[in-house]
């Protein structure tokens, strides 16, 4: 499955290019975070690479094979639940996979333990907060044990309380062994989770790099723009 490659991936809609050429190769460790300005196609990335939609060109490469031949799970930045209790909503979505029912009842119980959910679960899912929500999409994904998880803005209006549980959470998973890729609007969020970061504009990478080396000393100018603007304060970067 890995790496993962994209190569001029492109995606241009009737009248306009959003993605023009993405090139970008992934390993099977760590998490990866998506930065870029407001409307550059980060979610439309992610729902690329999880097959949700076709590209208009290039090609997807998964470790020399055209599919994924292991499980990848995306969690949206408003996660759908079923208006089924907590404890459903995952059990639900593990039906696909063989186990017995008593295996998914476990599994199930597990991943809520896991995320501080399981004195919730026979309550109504759409009756939970927003972080609580989140935490339920996360273990809902967990649940079906990915190798490579996708993220959109997962914690985008979460309080820091809520941002601090999701980050824990995104760490076990990672620990564990799934290969992560989100995005996040939280630059704080990005230096504390990421391995290395991908910071897109103008529908392509324009750079890929370790995390620590892009806070330091992007090398694009786009990137240093996206910085400045997001980091005001912040006026001259290390050379
Ligand atoms: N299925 C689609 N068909 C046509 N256009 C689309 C489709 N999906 C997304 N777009 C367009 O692609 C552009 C990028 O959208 P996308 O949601 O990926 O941005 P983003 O980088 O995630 O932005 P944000 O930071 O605001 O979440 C938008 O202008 C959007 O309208
Ligand atoms: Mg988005």
């Amino acid at each position: 499955m890995f790496p993962l490659t994209l190569s001029a991936l492109r995606f241009a809609p009737p009248g306009r290019v959003v993605l023009d050429s993405v090139d970008l190769t992934l390993g099977g460790e760590g998490i990866s975070v998506i930065l870029g300005p407001n409307g550059v196609g980060k979610t439309l990335l992610l729902r690329l690479i999880a097959g949700l939609l076709p590209a208009d060109g290039g090609a997807l490469d998964w470790g020399g094979t055209a599919r994924p031949d292991q499980r990848l799970a995306m969690v949206f930045q408003q996660p759908m639940m079923l208006r089924l209790s907590v404890f459903a909503n995952v059990e639900f979505a593990l039906r696909p996979q063989a186990l017995s029912a008593a295996e998914r009842r476990q599994r199930t119980a597990a991943v809520l333990a896991r995320v501080g959910l399981e004195h919730r679960a026979s309550e109504c899912a759409r009756l939970l907060s927003g972080g609580e929500r989140q935490r339920l999409a996360l273990a809902r994904a967990w649940a079906m044990q990915p190798r490579l998880l996708l993220l959109d803005e997962p914690t985008a209006s979460l309080d820091p309380s809520a941002t601090e549980q999701v980050e824990n959470i995104i760490r076990e998973i990672r620990t564990e062994g799934a290969k992560v890729l989100m995005t996040t609007h939280n630059l704080g969020q990005a230096t504390r989770l990421a391995d290395d970061i991908i910071f897109l504009a103008d529908g392509r990478v324009q750079e890929h790099a370790p995390a620590q080396r892009f806070f330091a000393r992007p090398q694009s100018a786009a990137a240093r723009a996206f910085l400045q603007g997001e980091l005001p304060w912040r006026i001259a970067f290390d050379r």
